[in-house]
């Protein structure tokens, strides 16, 4: 059992706590912090706590030359979902405002 992930104490939609859903990574460059309690603060932090069926891929990252992770992890961070209406090039300042003042947040066209 990782203390980071596999954490969960709350029964959701009658899934059981020990039973974990695959988490979607199409937004995973702007919804830090991860984990179910926000543990983890980095993405190189979340890899590195998969285990069970994910333990090969975690072993994989974690035998990489430390350029090779940062070339992933960099990839990884632009995955972001953006507010509608969002230019295409934006700083985490103007994120920041349009996440405040929208309510919902969808996948941009
Ligand atoms: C290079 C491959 C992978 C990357 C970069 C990756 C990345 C991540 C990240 C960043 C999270 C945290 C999401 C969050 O808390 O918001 C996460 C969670 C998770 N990943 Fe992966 N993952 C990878 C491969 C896998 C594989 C192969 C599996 C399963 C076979 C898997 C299963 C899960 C599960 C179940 C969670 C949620 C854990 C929990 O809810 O406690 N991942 N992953």
């Amino acid at each position: 059992m990782d203390p980071f992930f596999c954490n969960e104490r709350v029964v959701q939609n009658g899934v059981p706590t020990n039973q974990f859903i695959t988490r979607k990574l199409w937004d995973v460059g702007n919804t830090a912090p991860y984990g179910h309690r926000g543990d983890l603060t980095t993405i190189t932090e979340a890899i590195l706590h998969h285990a069970g069926e994910a333990r090969a891929q975690r072993e994989r990252f974690a035998a990489l030359p430390k350029e090779l992770q940062s070339e992933i992890v960099e990839f990884l961070k632009q995955l972001q979902v953006l507010p509608n209406g969002a230019p295409r090039e934006i700083t985490d300042r103007q994120l920041k405002h349009l996440l405040r003042n929208q309510k919902g947040v969808t996948a941009q066209e």
